[in-house]
Protein backbone atom coordinates (compact mmCIF):
# COMPACT_ATOMS: atom_id res chain seq x y z
CA UNK A 1 0.00 0.00 0.00
CA UNK A 2 1.22 3.49 -0.57
CA UNK A 3 -0.78 5.49 2.29
CA UNK A 4 2.23 5.21 5.04
CA UNK A 5 4.35 7.81 5.65
CA UNK A 6 7.24 7.58 8.97
CA UNK A 7 8.01 11.17 10.39
CA UNK A 8 10.91 11.33 12.85
CA UNK A 9 11.81 15.10 14.27
CA UNK A 10 14.93 16.29 15.82
CA UNK A 11 16.64 19.51 17.58
CA UNK A 12 20.58 20.49 17.31
CA UNK A 13 21.96 23.53 18.83
CA UNK A 14 24.03 25.61 17.05
CA UNK A 15 28.20 25.31 18.18
CA UNK A 16 30.51 28.25 19.01
CA UNK A 17 34.17 27.31 18.34
CA UNK A 18 36.92 29.01 20.45
CA UNK A 19 39.96 27.75 18.53
CA UNK A 20 38.84 28.05 14.51
CA UNK A 21 38.13 25.49 11.93
CA UNK A 22 39.14 27.91 8.47
CA UNK A 23 40.74 26.28 5.90
CA UNK A 24 39.80 22.79 3.82
CA UNK A 25 42.42 20.83 2.67
CA UNK A 26 39.79 19.10 0.64
CA UNK A 27 36.46 21.15 -0.51
CA UNK A 28 34.65 18.43 -1.79
CA UNK A 29 35.04 16.21 1.34
CA UNK A 30 35.38 18.90 3.50
CA UNK A 31 38.41 18.65 5.43
CA UNK A 32 39.85 20.83 7.02
CA UNK A 33 43.61 21.76 7.37
CA UNK A 34 43.33 21.93 11.21
CA UNK A 35 42.19 20.88 14.68
CA UNK A 36 38.86 22.94 16.16
CA UNK A 37 37.52 23.15 19.54
CA UNK A 38 33.88 24.45 20.23
CA UNK A 39 31.22 25.21 22.65
CA UNK A 40 27.94 23.74 21.97
CA UNK A 41 24.80 25.95 23.12
CA UNK A 42 21.41 25.28 24.88
CA UNK A 43 19.07 24.30 21.95
CA UNK A 44 16.30 26.26 23.66
CA UNK A 45 18.05 29.72 22.17
CA UNK A 46 19.92 29.16 19.03
CA UNK A 47 18.68 25.81 17.33
CA UNK A 48 17.25 24.08 14.14
CA UNK A 49 14.31 21.73 14.63
CA UNK A 50 13.84 19.60 11.77
CA UNK A 51 11.26 16.75 10.28
CA UNK A 52 12.27 13.91 8.16
CA UNK A 53 9.13 11.89 6.54
CA UNK A 54 9.27 9.05 3.95
CA UNK A 55 6.37 7.63 1.85
CA UNK A 56 5.52 5.49 -1.13
CA UNK A 57 3.72 8.65 -2.08
CA UNK A 58 6.66 10.76 -2.37
CA UNK A 59 7.61 11.61 -6.01
CA UNK A 60 11.36 13.75 -5.41
CA UNK A 61 12.82 14.43 -2.58
CA UNK A 62 11.94 17.75 -1.31
CA UNK A 63 12.79 20.65 1.68
CA UNK A 64 11.51 23.14 3.12
CA UNK A 65 13.84 25.48 4.88
CA UNK A 66 11.84 27.99 7.16
CA UNK A 67 8.48 27.40 5.49
CA UNK A 68 10.23 27.92 1.62
CA UNK A 69 11.57 25.47 -0.55
CA UNK A 70 14.91 25.11 -1.31
CA UNK A 71 16.92 23.13 -3.85
CA UNK A 72 18.61 19.71 -2.65
CA UNK A 73 20.38 20.00 -5.65
CA UNK A 74 23.44 21.26 -4.33
CA UNK A 75 26.37 18.60 -3.91
CA UNK A 76 26.40 19.36 -0.22
CA UNK A 77 22.81 17.91 0.47
CA UNK A 78 23.48 15.15 -2.02
CA UNK A 79 26.36 13.83 -0.60
CA UNK A 80 24.52 13.88 3.07
CA UNK A 81 21.25 11.89 1.61
CA UNK A 82 24.04 9.45 -0.42
CA UNK A 83 25.96 8.69 2.44
CA UNK A 84 22.94 8.27 5.15
CA UNK A 85 21.14 5.94 2.37
CA UNK A 86 24.06 3.81 2.06
CA UNK A 87 24.01 2.94 5.41
CA UNK A 88 20.46 2.45 6.27
CA UNK A 89 18.90 -0.91 7.39
CA UNK A 90 15.56 -2.58 7.05
CA UNK A 91 12.17 -0.80 8.99
CA UNK A 92 9.49 -3.19 10.10
CA UNK A 93 6.34 -2.32 11.76
CA UNK A 94 3.55 -4.91 11.50
CA UNK A 95 0.64 -2.92 13.48
CA UNK A 96 0.77 -0.34 10.03
CA UNK A 97 1.89 -3.02 7.81
CA UNK A 98 4.96 -0.98 7.06
CA UNK A 99 8.10 -3.41 5.86
CA UNK A 100 11.17 -1.14 4.09
CA UNK A 101 14.50 -3.53 3.43
CA UNK A 102 17.46 -2.13 3.00
CA UNK A 103 17.59 -1.69 -0.19
CA UNK A 104 14.28 -0.22 -0.59
CA UNK A 105 15.86 3.34 0.70
CA UNK A 106 17.30 3.94 -2.40
CA UNK A 107 14.03 4.45 -4.21
CA UNK A 108 11.85 5.95 -1.43
CA UNK A 109 11.59 9.73 -1.68
CA UNK A 110 11.78 12.28 1.64
CA UNK A 111 10.33 15.25 2.41
CA UNK A 112 12.09 17.42 5.05
CA UNK A 113 11.20 20.27 6.44
CA UNK A 114 13.42 22.77 9.26
CA UNK A 115 13.46 25.72 10.96
CA UNK A 116 15.72 28.26 12.66
CA UNK A 117 14.85 30.03 15.26
CA UNK A 118 17.38 32.48 14.26
CA UNK A 119 18.76 34.42 11.42
CA UNK A 120 20.11 31.91 8.77
CA UNK A 121 23.92 32.88 7.32
CA UNK A 122 24.25 35.56 9.75
CA UNK A 123 27.36 34.27 11.08
CA UNK A 124 25.72 32.30 13.97
CA UNK A 125 26.56 28.96 12.25
CA UNK A 126 22.92 28.55 11.09
CA UNK A 127 24.44 25.75 9.13
CA UNK A 128 26.27 24.01 11.50
CA UNK A 129 23.04 23.13 13.73
CA UNK A 130 20.94 22.96 10.20
CA UNK A 131 23.16 19.77 8.82
CA UNK A 132 23.75 18.25 12.10
CA UNK A 133 20.23 17.98 12.94
CA UNK A 134 19.53 16.84 8.95
CA UNK A 135 21.62 13.84 9.15
CA UNK A 136 21.16 13.34 13.25
CA UNK A 137 17.26 12.96 11.69
CA UNK A 138 17.95 10.88 8.73
CA UNK A 139 20.07 8.23 10.44
CA UNK A 140 17.23 7.89 12.95
CA UNK A 141 14.47 7.48 10.26
CA UNK A 142 16.82 5.07 8.30
CA UNK A 143 17.72 3.30 11.26
CA UNK A 144 21.53 3.76 10.37
CA UNK A 145 23.46 1.68 13.36
CA UNK A 146 26.67 3.67 13.11
CA UNK A 147 27.74 5.44 16.43
CA UNK A 148 27.78 9.25 16.38
CA UNK A 149 31.40 9.65 15.06
CA UNK A 150 30.61 8.14 11.90
CA UNK A 151 27.38 10.44 11.97
CA UNK A 152 29.30 13.51 12.25
CA UNK A 153 31.90 12.97 9.95
CA UNK A 154 28.57 12.59 7.56
CA UNK A 155 27.32 15.73 9.03
CA UNK A 156 30.74 17.07 8.04
CA UNK A 157 29.59 16.90 4.87
CA UNK A 158 26.90 19.15 4.50
CA UNK A 159 29.30 21.44 6.28
CA UNK A 160 32.33 21.14 8.23
CA UNK A 161 31.18 23.03 12.00
CA UNK A 162 28.23 20.77 11.58
CA UNK A 163 30.09 17.91 12.97
CA UNK A 164 30.50 19.47 16.29
CA UNK A 165 26.65 20.28 16.58
CA UNK A 166 26.51 16.32 17.25
CA UNK A 167 27.48 16.88 21.33
CA UNK A 168 26.53 19.08 23.54
CA UNK A 169 29.54 20.59 26.01
CA UNK A 170 33.05 20.56 24.47
CA UNK A 171 33.66 19.79 21.25
CA UNK A 172 36.96 18.74 19.28
CA UNK A 173 36.89 18.14 15.55
CA UNK A 174 39.79 16.61 14.55
CA UNK A 175 41.46 17.18 11.26
CA UNK A 176 42.53 13.31 10.62
CA UNK A 177 44.48 11.48 8.34
CA UNK A 178 42.94 9.63 5.93
CA UNK A 179 42.06 10.64 2.53
CA UNK A 180 38.71 9.23 2.58
CA UNK A 181 37.75 11.92 5.53
CA UNK A 182 36.57 8.91 8.18
CA UNK A 183 38.86 10.12 10.77
CA UNK A 184 37.89 13.59 10.83
CA UNK A 185 35.21 13.33 13.16
CA UNK A 186 34.23 15.06 16.14
CA UNK A 187 34.32 13.76 19.88
CA UNK A 188 33.06 15.11 22.74
CA UNK A 189 36.03 16.36 25.60
CA UNK A 190 33.67 17.23 28.19
CA UNK A 191 29.97 17.17 29.15
CA UNK A 192 27.69 20.45 29.29
CA UNK A 193 27.82 19.50 33.15
CA UNK A 194 31.47 19.68 33.33
CA UNK A 195 31.84 23.54 33.53
CA UNK A 196 28.37 24.76 33.76
CA UNK A 197 29.44 28.05 35.62
CA UNK A 198 30.16 29.59 32.41
CA UNK A 199 27.16 32.04 30.81
CA UNK A 200 26.90 32.62 26.99
CA UNK A 201 25.75 35.68 25.40
CA UNK A 202 25.55 36.46 22.04
CA UNK A 203 25.11 40.63 20.52
CA UNK A 204 23.73 40.58 17.27
CA UNK A 205 25.35 43.19 15.34
CA UNK A 206 23.49 42.51 12.55
CA UNK A 207 20.85 39.89 11.58
CA UNK A 208 22.27 40.49 7.39
CA UNK A 209 23.69 38.05 5.24
CA UNK A 210 27.05 37.63 5.50
CA UNK A 211 28.68 38.54 1.85
CA UNK A 212 31.55 36.34 1.66
CA UNK A 213 30.51 32.76 2.52
CA UNK A 214 32.83 31.01 4.58
CA UNK A 215 33.17 28.52 1.72
CA UNK A 216 34.58 31.29 -0.88
CA UNK A 217 36.53 32.84 2.01
CA UNK A 218 38.45 29.66 3.54
CA UNK A 219 39.20 28.84 -0.50
CA UNK A 220 40.54 32.64 -0.87
CA UNK A 221 42.47 32.28 2.22
CA UNK A 222 44.19 28.78 1.83
CA UNK A 223 45.25 30.39 -1.85
CA UNK A 224 46.61 33.79 -0.89
CA UNK A 225 47.39 34.42 2.84
CA UNK A 226 50.95 33.55 4.52
CA UNK A 227 49.70 34.22 7.77
CA UNK A 228 47.15 31.14 7.58
CA UNK A 229 50.14 28.79 6.43
CA UNK A 230 51.79 30.20 9.57
CA UNK A 231 48.67 29.82 11.58
CA UNK A 232 47.49 26.27 10.88
CA UNK A 233 51.77 24.60 11.01
CA UNK A 234 52.70 26.17 13.93
CA UNK A 235 49.65 28.02 16.06
CA UNK A 236 47.13 25.80 16.00
CA UNK A 237 48.08 22.46 16.98
CA UNK A 238 49.87 24.04 20.30
CA UNK A 239 46.61 26.00 20.75
CA UNK A 240 44.50 23.25 20.62
CA UNK A 241 46.20 21.23 23.53
CA UNK A 242 46.48 24.13 25.92
CA UNK A 243 42.81 24.69 24.89
CA UNK A 244 42.13 21.13 26.11
CA UNK A 245 44.16 21.18 29.35
CA UNK A 246 42.12 24.52 30.13
CA UNK A 247 38.69 23.05 29.37
CA UNK A 248 39.77 20.15 31.83
CA UNK A 249 41.01 22.04 34.44
CA UNK A 250 38.57 24.66 34.02
CA UNK A 251 41.21 27.53 33.66
CA UNK A 252 39.01 30.53 33.01
CA UNK A 253 42.45 32.71 32.12
CA UNK A 254 43.84 30.58 29.88
CA UNK A 255 40.40 29.60 28.45
CA UNK A 256 40.10 33.57 28.02
CA UNK A 257 43.11 33.95 26.79
CA UNK A 258 43.30 31.35 24.07
CA UNK A 259 39.51 32.09 22.63
CA UNK A 260 40.12 35.94 22.09
CA UNK A 261 43.53 35.28 21.08
CA UNK A 262 42.21 32.66 18.28
CA UNK A 263 38.72 34.58 17.32
CA UNK A 264 41.60 37.76 16.09
CA UNK A 265 43.99 35.34 14.60
CA UNK A 266 41.54 34.25 12.29
CA UNK A 267 40.06 37.78 11.11
CA UNK A 268 43.50 38.86 10.68
CA UNK A 269 44.21 36.10 8.48
CA UNK A 270 40.79 37.32 6.76
CA UNK A 271 42.70 40.71 6.85
CA UNK A 272 45.52 38.72 5.26
CA UNK A 273 43.88 37.47 2.14
CA UNK A 274 43.31 38.77 -1.39
CA UNK A 275 41.18 40.76 -1.69
CA UNK A 276 40.50 41.20 2.04
CA UNK A 277 37.41 39.64 3.96
CA UNK A 278 35.97 41.72 6.50
CA UNK A 279 33.38 40.14 9.14
CA UNK A 280 33.71 42.51 11.96
CA UNK A 281 32.64 45.99 11.64
CA UNK A 282 32.90 49.12 14.08
CA UNK A 283 30.31 47.71 16.62
CA UNK A 284 32.28 44.64 16.91
CA UNK A 285 35.67 46.29 17.15
CA UNK A 286 34.16 48.26 20.10
CA UNK A 287 32.94 45.36 21.80
CA UNK A 288 36.62 43.80 21.78
CA UNK A 289 37.88 47.33 22.89
CA UNK A 290 35.66 47.59 25.67
CA UNK A 291 35.99 43.92 26.75
CA UNK A 292 39.53 43.98 26.73
CA UNK A 293 39.73 47.09 29.32
CA UNK A 294 36.98 45.18 31.23
CA UNK A 295 39.19 42.25 31.32
CA UNK A 296 42.63 44.34 32.14
CA UNK A 297 40.88 46.43 35.04
CA UNK A 298 39.59 43.52 36.43
CA UNK A 299 43.35 42.12 36.38
CA UNK A 300 41.94 38.40 35.46
CA UNK A 301 39.70 38.32 32.63
CA UNK A 302 35.90 38.29 32.96
CA UNK A 303 35.15 37.59 29.85
CA UNK A 304 36.23 35.78 26.30
CA UNK A 305 34.76 37.04 22.95
CA UNK A 306 35.01 35.22 19.88
CA UNK A 307 33.75 36.07 16.82
CA UNK A 308 32.76 33.79 13.67
CA UNK A 309 32.36 35.24 9.76
CA UNK A 310 30.02 37.78 10.27
CA UNK A 311 29.98 41.23 12.80
CA UNK A 312 28.01 38.97 16.13
CA UNK A 313 30.22 38.93 18.97
CA UNK A 314 29.89 35.30 21.23
CA UNK A 315 30.40 36.39 24.85
CA UNK A 316 31.94 34.20 27.32
CA UNK A 317 31.13 35.22 31.07
CA UNK A 318 33.20 33.52 33.53
CA UNK A 319 30.37 32.69 35.70
CA UNK A 320 26.32 33.98 36.38
CA UNK A 321 27.47 36.93 38.44
CA UNK A 322 29.96 37.97 35.28
CA UNK A 323 27.56 37.21 33.26
CA UNK A 324 24.91 40.04 35.03
CA UNK A 325 27.28 42.42 35.19
CA UNK A 326 28.56 42.01 31.38
CA UNK A 327 24.60 42.19 30.82
CA UNK A 328 24.45 45.66 32.44
CA UNK A 329 27.15 47.28 31.30
CA UNK A 330 26.43 45.91 27.85
CA UNK A 331 22.71 47.54 27.78
CA UNK A 332 24.52 50.89 28.99
CA UNK A 333 26.84 51.27 26.32
CA UNK A 334 25.50 49.30 23.10
CA UNK A 335 21.56 49.24 24.36
CA UNK A 336 19.33 47.88 21.75
CA UNK A 337 17.76 47.91 19.25
CA UNK A 338 19.39 50.48 17.97
CA UNK A 339 21.68 51.45 14.66
CA UNK A 340 24.65 49.12 16.35
CA UNK A 341 22.60 46.69 18.11
CA UNK A 342 19.56 44.54 17.20
CA UNK A 343 19.63 42.19 20.73
CA UNK A 344 21.11 39.98 22.93
CA UNK A 345 20.37 36.50 23.42
CA UNK A 346 21.25 34.12 25.84
CA UNK A 347 22.83 30.76 25.03
CA UNK A 348 24.06 28.60 28.07
CA UNK A 349 26.41 25.59 27.39
CA UNK A 350 24.61 22.87 26.57
CA UNK A 351 23.56 19.73 25.60
CA UNK A 352 21.32 18.71 22.34
CA UNK A 353 18.35 16.68 21.12
CA UNK A 354 16.74 13.51 22.55
O1 LIG B 1 31.46 25.07 8.58
P1 LIG B 1 31.33 26.44 8.00
O2 LIG B 1 31.46 26.45 6.52
O3 LIG B 1 30.09 27.13 8.49
O4 LIG B 1 32.59 27.33 8.54
C1 LIG B 1 32.72 27.73 9.86
C2 LIG B 1 33.85 28.68 10.02
C3 LIG B 1 33.90 29.42 11.33
O5 LIG B 1 32.61 29.53 11.90
C4 LIG B 1 34.42 30.82 11.07
C5 LIG B 1 34.84 28.77 12.34
C6 LIG B 1 34.36 27.52 13.01
O6 LIG B 1 35.23 26.71 13.38
O7 LIG B 1 33.16 27.34 13.20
Amino acid sequence: SKDWILMVTAKSPTNIAVIKYWGKRDESLILPINDSISVTLDPDHLCTTTTVAVSPSFRSDRMWLNGKEISLAGGRYQNCLREIRSRASCFEDEKKGISIRKEDWENLHLHIASYNNFPTAAGLASSAAGFACLVFALGNLMCVKEDLGAISAIARQGSGSACRSLYGGFVKWNTGYDVSGRDSIAMQLASESHWDDLVIIIAVVSSRQKETSSTAGMRESVETSTLLQYRFKEVVPKRILQMEEAIRNKDFTTFARLTCADSNQFHAVCLDTCPPIFYMNDTSHRIINYMEKWNQLEGTPQVAYTFDAGPNAVLIARNRKTAEALLQRLLFYFPPPGAELTSYVLGDVSILHD
